[in-house]
């Protein structure tokens, strides 16, 4: 399967799927990294491996819907089966969702559907639970509100702090996106209300 990954940042979400395409038996392959901004860690990481890149910055389109188009334009031509967002700080607007319908994917550092947005972290220690995690869900035009795909918990511990809590949330996270994406390509993914389970519809 060919993935599609959107990057703002580190990108070691990124690194842990590039590392994983090498092997055959993966099943899926990174053949294209875009980001909304220059300059970031993440489009490093793709250059270093071989992998082409692009950028699509909101400023320089005349607005958000023109912006939606070219990223959605930019993503097509590398014919995604999934298009896996990891890190990417921007929502994605109507035509990229309806383009790439049900197939693109986000990973997120908080157990949905508790602590939506930007801040999964922090609200997670505010409120003081004691487990938080990641989630990996099927994008829609919500923040963070998608079908789940996969989850992984993490302990919070009495002394974090929300680097210390994020820095622990990433190393689950990362297993998990590697395992789920994996399974999205070579099991498919079968979509009924708000439930998602690994396969093809055929397979019941
Ligand atoms: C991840 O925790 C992701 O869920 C969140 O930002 C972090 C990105 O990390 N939205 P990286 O760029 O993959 O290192």
């Amino acid at each position: 399967a060919r993935l599609v990954v959107l990057v703002s940042g580190s990108g070691t979400n990124l690194q842990a799927l590039l590392d994983a395409h090498d092997d055959p038996a993966y099943g899926a392959r990174v053949v294209a990294v875009g980001a909304d901004r220059d300059g970031i860690e993440g489009l490093g990481r793709a250059e270093r491996a071989g992998v082409p890149t692009f950028v699509e910055r909101l400023g320089d389109a005349p607005d958000r819907a023109a912006w939606d188009a070219s990223l959605t334009a930019a993503v097509a031509a590398h014919r995604p089966d999934w298009v896996v967002l990891a890190g990417f700080m921007k929502l994605v607007g109507p035509t990229f969702l309806t383009t790439f319908d049900q197939r693109v994917v986000n990973t997120h550092p908080a157990l949905s559907p508790a602590f939506p947005g930007m801040h999964g972290p922090a609200d997670a220690l505010a409120h003081g639970v004691k487990v938080s995690g990641a989630t990996l869900f099927v994008v829609d035009a919500g923040v963070d509100t998608g079908v789940i795909v996969a989850q992984v918990p993490v302990p919070v511990l009495e002394d974090d702090d929300v680097a210390a809590l994020h820095e622990r949330i990433k190393v689950a996270e990362r297993r998990m996106l590697v395992d789920a994406v994996g399974r999205l390509a070579r099991d498919g993914l079968v979509v009924e209300g708000r439930t998602a389970r690994f396969g093809r519809t055929a397979d019941v």
